[in-house]
């Protein structure tokens, strides 16, 4: 029968005499699925493995450092790759949700090949696939591998994918993942995060980005996801994120009227992310967020929590 430890114990023999002492590139993504396999990949092969760890500018706020430095306490030999204005600079002006998500998949690829060239003699790329990653074209997980897949066939192909692929997770479900992660002695609360899209804040960001928008809803989102985590309510949710809507509406503050931001509120249960229900979270809690939030984050007046399903609502809203 399957076991976790069964899984990793074959998996890193396998892995050995597969690589050898060849070197191995791996786009860390800070999901559990890139995770995992680093961390099965460092296992086998040691300091052989080179992640790569690329913020984009639209991650979470201050997930790119902390999650890097959980990555180099695990021992993983990881380069972070801070190409916030090179994304932030190829999204300006553009507001259409596929442009952007084109945007930000080139520019990853560019980054991506760069940083690959670095790593001299390189014969490997690792990804984080699992299997409904293989049995469907697109990835609802997130991160670098689904970015690749999404976009390999546009234009010619980049250097790093002529490299010989391994991707140790391909006959997993998500629920395996985890267990091989908890195996491997991977952080609880790491295994157990929502899943984030790859193209992030950009599209939770309706319309065009700029650097005030994304610091903006940076903001919101951090008060309600610790909001989320400090009310034990965190791991009862599949997804949940904040969305900064590309209107403005009235408020008042002392004797003016302000025109300030609106952001909408998501949060759902699922099981793939194909069918998703809103979750029923209780009022003192939208109430004590929606207060933080319109007293903390300068330029939001107003809070919504979005109570839509999916179908026919999706869980983005672009
Ligand atoms: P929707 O909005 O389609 O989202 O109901 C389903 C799941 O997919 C994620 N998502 C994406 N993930 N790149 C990604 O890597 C994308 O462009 C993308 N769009 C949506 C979304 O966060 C949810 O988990």
């Amino acid at each position: 029968t399957w076991t976790p430890d069964s899984f990793v114990e074959t998996t890193v023999a396998e892995l050995k005499a597969k690589i050898g002492d060849e070197k191995v590139i791996l786009g860390l993504s800070g999901g559990v699925d890139s995770t995992v396999a680093a961390v099965l990949l460092h296992k086998a092969i040691g300091k052989h493995l080179h992640c790569i760890f690329v913020n984009n500018g639209l991650l979470r706020k201050n997930e790119f450092q902390s999650v890097l430095d959980q990555y180099e306490g695990m021992g993983l030999n990881v380069k972070g790759v801070d190409a916030s204005a090179r994304f932030l600079d190829n999204l300006e002006g553009e507001s259409d949700p596929e442009k952007k998500r084109k945007a930000i998949g080139r520019v990853f690829i560019e980054v991506f090949d760069d940083e690959s060239h670095l790593v001299e003699d390189a014969k490997w790329l690792a990804q984080g696939t699992i299997y409904p990653d293989v049995i469907e074209s697109v990835s609802a997980t997130g991160g670098p591998s689904a970015t690749i897949k999404s976009h390999h066939n546009v234009g010619g192909l980049p250097d790093y994918m002529k490299l010989k692929v391994v991707e140790p997770l391909r006959m997993l479900f998500k629920d395996e993942v985890r267990r091989v992660g908890a195996s491997l002695g991977i952080d609880k609360e790491l295994l157990g995060r929502h899943p984030f899209p790859g193209p992030g804040l950009a599209i939770r960001i309706l319309g065009d980005i700029t650097r005030e928008k994304v610091a903006i809803l940076q903001e919101v989102d951090a008060i309600f996801i610790n909001g989320l985590k400090e009310w034990g309510l965190y791991d009862k949710v599949w997804q949940a994120g904040a969305m900064l809507l590309p209107v403005n509406s009235v408020g008042v503050m002392g004797d003016e009227r302000t025109y300030e931001k609106c952001v909408a509120l998501r949060a759902v249960e699922s099981t793939d992310g194909m069918t998703a229900d809103w979750v029923n979270l209780p009022y003192e809690f939208l109430q004590k967020t929606s207060n933080d939030i319109i007293n903390k984050v300068r330029g939001v007046n107003r809070v919504v929590y979005d109570i839509s399903s999916k179908p026919p609502a999706t869980i983005e809203w672009e």
